[in-house]
């Protein structure tokens, strides 16, 4: 039976449509039934929209609290009967009641070598900014699971991009985001697979 994936984003959702391409191809054993984003604008609702994928404008503002925006994310991952929940250019933190509810089952892509440049308000161009003004010579992407700190969670795939004479944020966050796009179906076909060992902090490929 296949896995029922739930994609959360923020933005334009090339992270999601990489996973979409993917599920389609066939690459990976799952099925993603829900799209939520926290903005109504979010390109991700509309490319959800073109693929025949249920999608969902959640706000935090509607909902009157983080702890209430976070109930209403985990009312309707279970209604959509979700297993697997991607984190997909999705910045708001996910609420510890939906970790506890998906412990090890929340996988999150950060644009960023974890565990450099990660944490608190480190998101979108403020991490290649830091990149750049610290002048680290490579950068790359990080999957993890998801646990009740930022970027905290066990790694699952990195893959590395140099960092280029002349780099501004832009071009580097375009290099990085090619590297997002593989690593991250692939790091959901490993868990659909269930090929992906926890130990502790620790992500095993089997
Ligand atoms: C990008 O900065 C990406 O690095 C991060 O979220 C942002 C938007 O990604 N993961 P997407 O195009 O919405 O998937």
């Amino acid at each position: 039976m296949s896995t029922r994936i739930a994609v959360l984003c923020s933005g334009g959702g090339t992270n999601l449509q990489a996973l979409i391409d993917a599920v389609e191809a066939g690459t990976i054993d799952g099925q993603i039934v829900l799209v939520l984003a926290n903005a109504s604008k979010a390109y991700a609702l509309e490319r959800a929209r073109q693929h025949g994928i249920p999608a969902a404008f959640v706000s935090k503002k509607q909902a009157g609290s983080d702890e209430a925006f976070n109930d209403v994310i985990l009312e309707k991952l279970r209604a959509a009967d979700a297993e697997l929940v991607v984190l997909a250019g999705y910045l708001p933190i996910v609420g510890r009641q939906i970790v506890r509810a998906y412990e090890h089952r929340i996988i999150n892509i950060h644009p960023a070598l974890i565990p450099a440049f990660c944490g608190p308000g480190m998101y979108g161009h403020h991490v290649h900014e830091a990149v750049l003004a610290y002048g680290a010579k490579i950068s790359g992407a990080t999957t993890h699971f998801v646990d009740e700190q930022v970027d905290h969670g066990g790694v699952i795939l990195q893959r590395s991009v140099p960092v280029l004479e002349g780099d501004t944020p832009e071009t580097l966050a375009a290099r990085v985001l090619t590297v997002e796009h593989e690593i991250l179906p692939e790091s959901v076909r490993l868990f659909c697979a269930g090929k992906l060992g926890v130990d502790g902090r620790h992500v095993h490929v089997l």
